[in-house]
């Protein structure tokens, strides 16, 4: 009897987490990203804390937490409560202290830079999609910012699938597609050195997605590194590719956020991409972040 009221005193403080939660959320996007109100991220977060943002992270996709004062350690050990974390293959832009943290920066220190990505327009893109198993997750936290611009934007690809005509999502599904970190790198980025180019391969990954935790489906490409629906001919794929690519970047399915001092971002990085705008280079910008991976049972082909 005593185990049973044990149990029921359990559920009874998740569904009290869960309903102030609910009522500690505001919308971002129009059908996704949501603002968790009056949280303070830290290293060692309750259980009832990680399983209520759990719920809240596979519900809205994206997660808003403002204000916040945490350090590396602090985005290291809340990220680790929701997987393994990633340690990305461009060592150059690690944080020293805590290789899970990868810089994305223009600040230059000793003529060399600190970060990835610099301060032009990256393209839309899903973390390490180029992995085996890719990354089901990214915490970016803003250390420092321009005064303006620098915006990101996420795209909600569970609602852009759902949106598209019978006949193109029955052509898709079960369709894989060539994830390629070189395209990327070649438009965004900086040259890998070889070491690294043999650490991220083009990989082949199912086109559509369906989420472990939602069971919604969502579309798995990005103009940054999707290169080709496998199998295939070139002209029809690469029609599908600019159709679907403008069709996931329609404004309806976008987020832009505009960043404020103390900002962290949580997304699921299964059913959603991002882009960054540009900012002027005159101005530092250094942000933080940790990428998620999935247990082995739930990675791609889910
Ligand atoms: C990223 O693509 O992970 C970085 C986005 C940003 O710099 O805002």
């Amino acid at each position: 009897l005593s185990w049973y009221f044990h149990q029921m005193s359990v559920q009874l403080e998740g569904i009290r987490f869960e309903a102030l939660f609910m009522n500690c959320t505001r919308s971002l996007g129009a059908s996704f990203g949501a603002e968790v109100l009056d949280f303070q991220l830290t290293g060692t977060p309750s259980g009832n804390d990680i399983a209520a943002i759990r719920e809240l992270w596979a519900e809205h996709k994206l997660l808003l937490f403002r204000d916040q004062s945490f350090d590396e350690a602090a985005l290291v050990g809340f990220s680790r409560q929701f997987g393994d974390l990633e340690i990305h293959v461009r060592e150059e832009y690690l944080s020293p202290e805590h290789p899970e943290v990868l810089y994305v920066s223009n600040i230059e220190r000793d003529g060399q830079r600190i970060g990835i990505l610099s301060d032009s327009e990256v393209g839309w893109h899903y973390d390490q999609i180029y992995l085996p198993k890719p990354a089901v997750g990214s915490l970016l936290m803003a250390d420092t910012l321009p005064p303006e611009g620098g915006n990101t934007e996420f795209a909600d690809m569970c609602a852009a699938w759902e949106a598209l005509p019978e006949a193109t999502r029955e052509k898709l599904d079960g369709c894989l597609a060539n994830q390629s970190y070189e395209a990327f790198n070649q438009a965004y980025s900086v040259p890998t050195n070889n070491k690294q180019k043999a650490r991220s391969p083009d990989i082949h990954h199912p086109i559509v997605r369906t989420h472990p935790v939602t069971g919604r489906k969502a579309l798995y490409l990005c103009p940054g590194m999707t290169t080709e629906i496998v199998g295939w001919h070139a002209d029809e794929s690469a029609e599908m590719l600019v159709f679907l690519f403008d069709w996931t970047t329609k404004p309806e399915f976008v987020y832009s956020h505009a960043w404020q001092p103390g900002d962290a971002l949580m997304w699921d990085n299964a059913c959603t991409m991002h882009r960054r705008d540009p900012f002027d280079p005159h101005h530092d910008r250094l942000m933080k972040r940790t990428t998620i991976l999935p247990p082995a049972e739930l990675a791609v082909p889910y």
